[in-house]
């Protein structure tokens, strides 16, 4: 196992009826700015929820933060922020809204010229203005950390940011806003989690065997919840253990001690700021192409997992790791996701060859956990998905 330290400061109130103590969560004198999403929470009480247990608070709105949260929807919150004097934000949504409030945490208390270079320039946060977050939508596990990733259409970028002064003040989950949760969020919400598991798992083996226990839990929660959340989103049990996995598989824990990779990731944003497609459905399409890439890396623990996660007890070693790679496209597939980027957009060709002069500008020579994937193996992982 590896050295690490761990801080993970958010406070988490978990359960239904808790909205009641979100004032006592609040600093004194608190001048709140409300950041909400496209509209959602107007139709399904949360927003009524949030307001009546903010009585007496002095509370601005700021809504319509879409999903991929964009940056110049976001300086417009910005200048509320100054005009208003805000000194607390509380982001009422899913990831999207929850990213961008992150951002304008970080840009408030930013000292430099232009706050864009906290993306640009990839300037860490070490403080910021204090937020809170009443989550909506179970699947980053941005509830719980200090990461954030931000999109500016106008470059067709997509860039993260991140530092341990923008983790969550506090964090409301009540399982019971899964209810009114559409199919293909809730798809996207169990693929994402899944997938983050993934790349903090399936690297090399280093004797972390708590880490690989911890992930191996949260994998085998996701799948075995799933069908019943994509069923029955009201099913309060369910829906429970599926927003408290998709915390738990991105708040730091299951990472610390253990390589970790993010390939996926890094290149599904990519699909994301060039093509608009949903978060977690770039990383169902890359996943396959990325493992069959990196085959020889990561065999030890593909089999792990096939036995483990997936019941595979036939074969050897590399026929099990194959049969684990099967069985996570399958998985995506039995959410309803497509694991092609044609099924996607008819525009993909030339999509490859610009994420790889992307990697290269970026002077990224070799990503994940050992730092072998180069640019141009990239290129060859997004052709292979086509
Ligand atoms: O905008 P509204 O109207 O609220 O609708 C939202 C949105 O259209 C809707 N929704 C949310 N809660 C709902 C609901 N609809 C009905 N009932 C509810 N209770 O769902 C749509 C998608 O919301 P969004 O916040 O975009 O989804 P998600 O939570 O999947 O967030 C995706 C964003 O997070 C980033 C992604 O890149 C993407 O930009 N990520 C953030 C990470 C982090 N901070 O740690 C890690 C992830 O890997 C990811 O990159
Ligand atoms: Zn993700």
């Amino acid at each position: 196992m590896n050295n690490f330290e761990f801080v993970n400061p958010t406070k988490i109130i978990f359960g239904k009826d808790q909205l009641q103590k979100l004032q006592s969560e609040l600093p004194e004198n608190a001048k709140v700015l409300m950041l909400y999403g496209g509209g959602s929470i107007k139709k399904n009480g949360i927003y009524d929820r949030v307001m009546e247990a903010l009585e007496g608070v002095s509370v601005t709105e700021f809504g319509g933060i879409p999903a991929n949260p964009e940056y110049d929807i976001l300086k417009e919150a910005l200048a509320v922020i100054k005009d208003k004097d805000i000194n607390f934000l509380l982001a009422v949504g899913g990831g999207s809204v929850i990213d961008g409030t992150k951002y304008l945490s970080s840009a408030a208390l930013y000292e430099g010229e232009d706050p864009w270079d906290i993306l640009a320039k990839g300037i860490r946060t070490e403080k910021g203005m204090p937020f809170g977050t009443v989550l909506t939508l179970p699947a980053t596990g941005s509830e719980m950390n200090s990461g954030a990733v931000i999109t500016r259409k106008s470059m067709k970028v997509k860039l993260p940011m991140g530092g341990p002064g923008l983790f969550p003040k506090f964090s409301f989950l009540d399982p019971t806003v899964v209810a009114s949760i559409p199919q293909r969020q809730l798809a996207n919400g169990l693929a994402d989690a899944f997938t983050h598991v993934l790349e903090q798992y399936m690297t090399y083996p280093i004797g972390a065997l708590i880490q690989d226990r911890f992930a191996e839990g949260v994998f085998q929660s996701i799948i075995e919840v799933a069908p019943r959340i994509m069923k029955d989103p009201s099913n309060y049990e369910a829906a429970a253990n599926f927003m408290w996995s998709c915390t738990l598989a991105l708040n730091g824990l299951i990472q610390k001690g253990v390589p970790t990779d993010w390939v996926i990731h890094m290149i599904g944003h990519e699909l994301t700021a060039l093509h608009g497609i949903d978060h977690a459905r770039t990383l169902a399409i890359i996943a396959e192409s990325h493992y069959l890439t990196s085959f020889e890396t990561k065999k030890e623990k593909l089999a792990q997992y096939a036995e483990r996660v997936w019941g595979i007890t036939e074969g050897g070693l590399e026929e099990k790791a194959k049969a684990g790679i099967q069985k996570t496209k399958e998985f995506y597939e039995s959410l309803g996701i497509d694991t092609k980027l044609s099924a996607y957009t008819n525009d993909y060709q030339g999509t490859a060859e610009e994420i790889e002069k992307r990697f290269n500008d970026r002077g990224i020579k070799g990503a994940g956990e050992r730092g072998l994937v180069t640019p141009e193996s990239v290129r060859k992982i997004v052709e292979m998905a086509y």
